[in-house]
């Protein structure tokens, strides 16, 4: 009896790997795709978005990265949305993620956030948790408000953004919400053609 229990266990492993090895192999194929469209020379940046801000929260630095990239480009202020409490990496991240989002006890952020009305156009970077945005982003947007400024949403995640955009749209209060973009992570080698992507989001802001 042990013996098929083990058999069972055994196949279903294998299935998980495959199905996995399938999915990772379509992202790649995915991505390889969109980043051919921004391959070649580097696009001049020539919009004029007035002053900028980006707040982003980055938890283990993909999203601080697309963050630094869009300021760069902008020549924009940067605020890093942080917790009170670091969260505590481990095992039981993702389930307690979950929690949150299913809950909405989302964890405490620190305070002293930029005054909305000093900018023009203000970028949010959140990265994806469970197909929306990464909790502290949505403690972030329970309280902030953007007082009508052009607001631009961003994500990075391993594939899937989910609801993310509908979802920002919906909490960002006194937004007048521009058009978002997200990036997957990716590797190195695409790094001129991620350049290339925020680049032309930016021109046709
Ligand atoms: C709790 C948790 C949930 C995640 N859920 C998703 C998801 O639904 N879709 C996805 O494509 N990536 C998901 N990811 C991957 C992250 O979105 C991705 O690694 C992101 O770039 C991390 O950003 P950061 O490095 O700025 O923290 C998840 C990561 C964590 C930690």
């Amino acid at each position: 009896m042990l013996k098929y229990i083990l058999y069972i266990l055994l196949a279903i492993a294998v299935l998980a790997l495959i199905a996995g090895g399938i999915h990772l192999y379509r992202v790649s194929a995915r991505n390889k795709a969109e980043m051919a469209q921004f391959a070649g020379p580097k696009i001049g940046y020539h919009n004029t978005l007035g002053k900028t801000l980006v707040i982003y929260y980055s938890l283990s630095g993909h999203t601080k990265d697309i963050a630094d990239r869009i300021s760069l480009l902008t020549d924009a202020e940067v605020y890093e949305i942080k917790t009170k409490e670091p969260l505590k990496q481990g095992l039981f991240f993702s389930l307690n993620a979950r929690k949150q989002l299913k809950s909405g006890e989302y964890p405490a952020i620190e305070g002293n956030l930029p005054d909305a009305s000093a900018y023009d156009t203000i970028f949010v970077g959140a990265p994806i948790w469970w197909y929306t945005a990464a909790t502290p982003v949505l403690e972030f947007l329970k309280t902030y408000n953007f007082k009508g400024k052009k607001v631009v949403p961003f994500s990075t995640q391993g594939s899937n953004f989910g609801t993310y955009f509908d979802d920002f749209a919906a909490k960002a209060q006194n937004a007048e919400i521009l058009k978002g973009a997200s990036f997957n992570n990716l590797p190195k080698k695409y790094d001129d053609a991620v350049d290339n992507k925020i680049t032309d989001w930016l021109n046709k802001l």
